[in-house]
């Protein structure tokens, strides 16, 4: 089988990998790839958001299956194009993907279908919304509704502050036209925990659960970022807590998606904010996460291609998950600066003969590899227990350099 994985990132390194363990598998391209994916299969010239050329690719290419790593294409319709000619593609349907591309759908969504989620109302106008600026007092939440790279939440704590961020987002454009249109939720406190699921439209198979450290700097200090290290199984997690997010949330979001008449043969990411037991969405991501996927396909015993494959078929239900005992972890290695101002183009040095280091922002050129990104190599590790496999990780790490590295050095620290 040969086998498109559309992204550039350690996500689609790491699936790229996965798929290379199946021995349906023959012949895997990458676009656009890097200096990791590169290593495994081919780097196909292609930018992500240029969907007609990555059609006409597959076609050309007889491409069996394609996987769709980032939100872009799928909320761009990569899926029904490729449908439309004929192409297996996973991942939800443009009509799908509006639950991670509009906040304001996602909430509709959540609500028409009872799911528990934060308060909220929505503005399309910069002085409506102002008069209801703190609404729902302080620290309240400003989103833009739609895409911004993970960066287009901000958490106000007075009106001064929210005044601020209103008009940057509103006024000054900083997210683009994502802000156009804004939410004003109401603020929730308690544990953030994520779940995967793969989904086929009838079935949902809910991946075993991840734990991610999304702040720049140690202790949860700092700005957010896109990650900077995972672990799994999440420590979070017991049978009680998955029961209650299958029937509060999974089962009412098929029952949603069927509804709405979506599309939807991928992957669904659920962020929950949950406290003394109760159990919010805060957001919908249509996609593999990324660095949760170093974590999760790692652990993961079954042939990715045949997961794909029944998926595409609508015959999930007849697919049994199967978890390693071993526990991973994974540490973001970033570029001095990430997630504002970095520079890039050093050399990195240390990577020959390392398993599991799945590249982000890499790329080779005159024999080299090097740094291309803010977030550069996603360093992961399986062992017996979640200490051991941290451990790993981190003696890897010291192999590996360049010049203003940058990671932290407490995840995973149980
Ligand atoms: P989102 O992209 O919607 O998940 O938001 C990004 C981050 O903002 C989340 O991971 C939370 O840390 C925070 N966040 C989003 N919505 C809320 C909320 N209603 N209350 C508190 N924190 C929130
Ligand atoms: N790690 C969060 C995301 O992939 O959006």
């Amino acid at each position: 089988m040969k086998v498109l994985i559309i992204g550039a990132g350690a996500r689609e390194h790491t699936i790229a990998w996965k798929m290379n363990k199946s021995e349906r598998v023959e012949k895997i391209f990458i676009a656009p790839g890097n200096a990791g994916t590169k290593e495994i299969g081919v780097n196909v010239d292609i930018n992500v958001d240029e969907i007609t050329k990555l059609m006409e690719f597959a076609k050309n290419n007889k491409i069996d299956m394609t996987i769709v790593g980032p939100e872009i294409p799928l909320v761009m319709g990569i899926t029904d194009l490729f449908r439309e000619n004929n192409l297996n593609i996973i991942g939800p349907d443009k009509f799908g993907s509006k639950l991670e591309g509009s906040k304001a759908f996602a909430k509709e969504f959540m609500i028409k279908h009872n799911i528990k989620t934060a308060k909220y109302k929505e503005y399309n106008e910069f002085n409506k919304a102002k008069n209801d600026l703190g609404i729902y007092g302080y620290p309240m939440v400003i989103k833009a509704d739609g895409l911004a790279g993970g960066k287009g939440v901000l958490i106000p704590e007075s009106e001064k502050e929210a005044l601020e961020a209103l008009n940057e987002l509103m006024n000054n454009k900083k997210f683009g036209d994502a802000g156009n249109k804004i939410i004003f939720e109401e603020f929730l406190e308690g544990i953030e925990a994520s779940i995967l699921c793969f989904v086929d439209g009838d079935t949902i198979l809910p991946m075993d659960s991840v734990q991610d450290y999304k702040r720049a700097l140690e202790n949860d200090k700092g700005l957010n970022t896109g990650g900077m290290g995972t672990y799994s199984p999440s420590v979070l997690f017991n049978d009680g807590l998955i029961l209650k997010v299958k029937n509060e949330v999974l089962n009412p979001f098929i029952k949603g998606i069927k509804e709405e008449k979506m599309d939807f043969r991928g992957i669904i990411f659920v962020g929950l904010m949950i406290k003394n037991n109760e159990i919010n969405v805060l957001e919908f991501n249509v996609r593999f996460g990324d660095p949760e996927t170093q974590v999760i396909l790692p652990r993961l015993e079954n042939d990715l291609y045949d997961v794909f494959e029944k998926m595409n078929e609508r015959k999930l239900n007849e697919i049994e998950l199967k978890w390693k005992k071993e526990k991973a972890v994974c540490v973001v290695l970033a570029s001095g600066g990430y997630p504002e101002k970095y520079q890039k183009g050093y050399e990195i040095s240390g990577l020959e003969n390392m398993d599991m280091v799945f590249h982000a922002g890499t790329k080779f050129e005159n024999d080299k590899i090097l740094t291309n990104g803010g977030r550069v190599l996603s360093i992961v590790s399986l062992g017996k227990d979640i200490k051991s496999a941290r451990e790993k990780s981190y003696e890897k790490i010291k192999k590996i350099n360049y010049l203003n590295m940058i990671f932290r050095t407490d995840i995973a620290k149980l």
